[in-house]
């Protein structure tokens, strides 16, 4: 695509934008797992405001309870390991991808076959690390759209996300300090610290719905700087 036409999509509709939401599930046993309190509300908020700017959106989420907006791919994954290749067999095709889902950082080393019976007094789970989606972004998975990673942080909520933002090639990092009540996990509203390259900028608390028009209109100006800046040179 040339970049005249490319800047019309983004400006249009026309975009594919690639958004991963809600929490994975790492199994224990046949009916235990580990997981953690994302909803799926961000990632969807904002999947939704893609798609009704028009843009050709696919969803990959972990187990949540809401519906899948309107006009939007769907594809559920349960694990990290489900996660990290279903966005890896899609992602190359993407203009946009924004990683919302809190996706575990480590996983039981095994599934054990059977229910584990309450035996001794305590009982010790190896768990092991996943591999990181959004880290294999750049260069496992050769994507060189304009990439969006989240940051959940409880302490030194802009240095951790800054480190994000430079460690795994993103764009932009949104932080969000989910020691908070009402941000974060499970809520319906957020606030958040949008992190560029070169500047830092408040988003103040807001439904998630209407947080994620505006950060998808922030979006979609950073990936037209982004292709007009490619064109140039
Ligand atoms: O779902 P809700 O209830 O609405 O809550 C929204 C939210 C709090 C989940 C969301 O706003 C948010 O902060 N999402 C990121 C959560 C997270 O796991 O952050 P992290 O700092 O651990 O991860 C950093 C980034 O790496 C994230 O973009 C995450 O998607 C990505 N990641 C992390 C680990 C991993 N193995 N693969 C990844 O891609």
């Amino acid at each position: 695509m040339s970049a005249c036409h490319a800047a019309a999509a983004v400006q249009t509709g026309g975009v594919n934008v690639l958004v991963t939401a809600g929490p994975t599930r790492e199994p224990i046993d046949p009916v235990r797992f580990l997981t953690n309190r994302s909803s799926g509300k961000m990632g969807y908020a904002v999947a939704e405001a893609f798609a009704k700017a028009g843009h050709t959106v696919l969803l990959v989420s972990g187990p949540t309870s809401l519906d899948v907006p309107d006009y939007v791919d769907f594809v559920p994954v349960t694990t990290a390991a489900e996660m990290h290749e279903v966005v890896g067999h899609h992602l190359k095709r993407m203009d946009i991808a924004v990683f919302v889902a809190a996706v575990a950082d480590y996983t039981p080393a095994k599934v054990a076959p059977q229910k584990i019976k309450k035996e001794g007094d305590s009982l010790m789970l190896e768990l092991v690390k996943t591999k990181d989606i959004l880290g294999s972004a750049r260069g496992e998975f050769g994507f060189a759209g304009t990439l969006v990673g989240f940051a959940a942080e409880t302490e030194n909520l802009e240095a951790n996300a800054r480190r994000k933002l430079t460690g795994k090639g993103c764009d932009l990092v949104v932080a969000n300090d989910v020691s908070e009540e009402g941000r974060g996990f499970d809520s319906h509203g957020n606030e958040v610290t949008l992190c560029f390259p070169d500047r830092t900028l408040e988003l103040p608390h807001a439904p998630k719905s209407e947080l994620a028009k505006d950060l998808v209109e922030t979006i979609l100006d950073l990936h037209l700087t982004k292709i007009s800046t490619s064109s140039n040179h």
